[in-house]
């Protein structure tokens, strides 16, 4: 498998200075050798930057219907998704770095030109299924998803080619214990598979990745992996913009890593929301370089 390695490097999804920088900090921690290591081949394809100005700071453009830097998330995922599909036209697995959680809006749209049922695993605290009416924040990183499948700003949902990208039955979310209101009204409106904290303690991550596995399987033609870093517990990736107690251990997710290597169905995934500017001696990008190396095929003990 060639994998290519796209440097998401936006921020403009959020408000919290840095997460731009996630990128080059997971370069730093050694992705590209570990996955050459495991005897992957990997190209890297740098980074997409967008047009943030950093004298500016985050004060870009807020728009009065709830949606923060509007204009320039519309930019940056046109960018990607054009990236994203021509990894795919290049026979690539696209390995998308974050930048925040926004960018899943230009990952997904990309995908789009090659997948009719795209699966999707949503690994995350949140559901990021809010649209600019239900959003507490008015910050894109918690709608990339809603925003897919076709729920939110029409331009957001028509990005790189009109319509839905994603069916909300070929989504399943693990991980969650943040959800809002809006965001739980949608995921039973449209049936969404979810796994909270609470299902994963009863069940066991093992049983939880063969369930979504199984709910994907038959039906998806290509299952994309959209990793927000802050799925996990904040004791293990504190380097993030919107942590939340209570998630995922690093060895869980080894093991949820190592199920969907077996299965060999996985076809891109995103790696997102690690700030350094927030980070510990660079221990979540490094955590981050773990968990790329299990979904390549690495295997604990
Ligand atoms: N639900 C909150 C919001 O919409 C938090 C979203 C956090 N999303 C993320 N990708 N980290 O603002
Ligand atoms: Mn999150
Ligand atoms: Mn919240
Ligand atoms: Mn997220």
């Amino acid at each position: 498998q060639n994998i290519h390695i796209i440097g998401a490097a936006t921020a403009f999804g959020q408000p919290r200075l840095g997460v731009d920088l996630g990128p080059d900090a997971i370069r730093y921690a050694g992705i590209v050798q570990k996955l050459k290591g495991l005897g992957m081949s990997v190209v890297d394809r740098g980074n997409i930057r967008g047009d943030f100005d950093i004298e500016a700071g985050q004060e870009t453009d807020l728009r009065d219907d709830n949606l923060l830097n509007y204009g320039a998330v519309k930019r940056f995922n046109t960018a990607l998704a054009a990236e994203v599909d021509g990894s795919v036209v290049n026979g690539g697995f696209p390995l998308i770095l974050g930048g925040d959680h926004s960018l899943a809006i230009g990952s997904l749209a990309g995908l789009r030109k090659h997948y009719d049922n795209l699966g999707v695993i949503w690994y995350d605290a949140h559901g990021d299924l809010n649209d600019s009416r239900t959003s507490p924040t008015g910050n894109i990183h918690g709608m990339p998803l809603g925003i897919s499948c076709g729920f939110g700003d029409q331009a957001l949902v028509d990005l790189y080619q009109e319509g839905q990208k994603v069916r909300p039955e070929n989504v399943v979310l693990i991980g969650m214990r943040d959800l809002d209101e809006g965001e739980k009204a949608y995921i039973k409106e449209n049936g969404i598979l979810t796994f909270t904290m609470m299902d994963i303690r009863m069940k066991g991550i093992k049983a939880v990745m063969q369930e979504a596995m199984e709910h994907l399987s038959d039906k998806c033609d290509g299952i994309h992996l959209s990793l927000d870093v802050d799925g996990l517990d904040p004791l293990e990736t504190p380097g993030t913009g919107t942590p939340v107690a209570g998630g995922l251990s690093l060895s869980e997710t080894q093991l949820a890593m190592q199920i969907l290597n077996e299965s060999g169905r996985i076809t891109s995934m995103d790696l997102v929301e690690v700030n350094p500017l927030l980070d510990d001696k660079n221990m979540t990008a490094e955590k981050a370089v773990e968990i790329a190396a299990c979904l390549f095929g690495k295997k604990q003990l």
